[in-house]
């Protein structure tokens, strides 16, 4: 079986059609649950591959300032920019995230994992690792949820298991945290890790 093409064009086409299966239409429980615990609302927060990104949604809403949304697909930044007017437009970047570069002064301290590690092909797995390392401050994080089963092998969801991505994430972070979440929606349940890395 041939792998599905996973352009920009592709991603878009799925918004544009409501063929977003992903979208739980809420925060993830395990993310609200680290958000919460948050205390720098001035915290740089990058969250790649957002989507719809409720997890914006609310931390704008809590007051958290430097939250930056990144997306292949134009669609769903501008649905986001429709429904947050005073969410700063200049944090919403419409690009590739392989591509994204950023000066060392304007990288961030949190970047947010939710059904974006999934969604790229698994060859791009240490690239997104990389990427993820460049992009952090050297006191950075990498938070999220992770997959913690097979699912697909030739089209999003890709999935994996722990042992996989320990060593994956390894070459560039310390684990911190890597554990079946207790909180997730019913449909996840005991599929999903929590995920606390690092910057080395
Ligand atoms: C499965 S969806 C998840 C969206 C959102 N995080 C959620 O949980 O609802 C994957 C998202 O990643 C975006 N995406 C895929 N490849 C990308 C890339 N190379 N750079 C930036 N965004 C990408 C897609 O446009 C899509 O919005």
């Amino acid at each position: 079986m041939s792998n599905t093409k996973l352009t920009d064009s592709y991603w878009q086409n799925r918004y544009e059609k409501g063929e977003i299966g992903w979208d739980m239409g809420q925060l993830s429980p395990p993310l609200k649950a680290y958000f919460d615990q948050l205390t720098d609302k001035k915290a740089r927060i990058l969250i790649p591959g957002c989507g719809n990104a409720h997890e914006a949604a609310y931390l704008h809403e809590q007051g958290f300032t430097n939250v930056f949304l990144l997306d292949w697909a134009k669609a769903p930044l501008k649905a986001f920019h429709e429904q947050h007017p005073d969410f700063n437009q200049n944090h919403l970047l419409h690009i590739n995230f392989f591509e994204f570069n950023t000066a060392a002064s304007a990288r961030f301290d949190l970047i947010i994992e939710q059904t974006f590690f999934c969604a790229i092909n698994p060859s791009l797995r240490p690239a997104y690792v990389q990427q993820c390392a460049k992009l952090l401050k050297p006191t950075g994080k990498l938070v999220g949820l992770l997959f913690n089963i097979p699912l697909y092998e030739d089209h999003p969801p890709y999935g994996g298991q722990k042992e996989e991505y320990e060593k994956l994430f390894s070459t560039q972070f310390h684990i911190h945290t890597m554990e079946t979440c207790y909180n997730s929606i019913s449909p996840r349940a005991g599929n999903e890790l929590f995920l606390k890395l690092l910057a080395k």
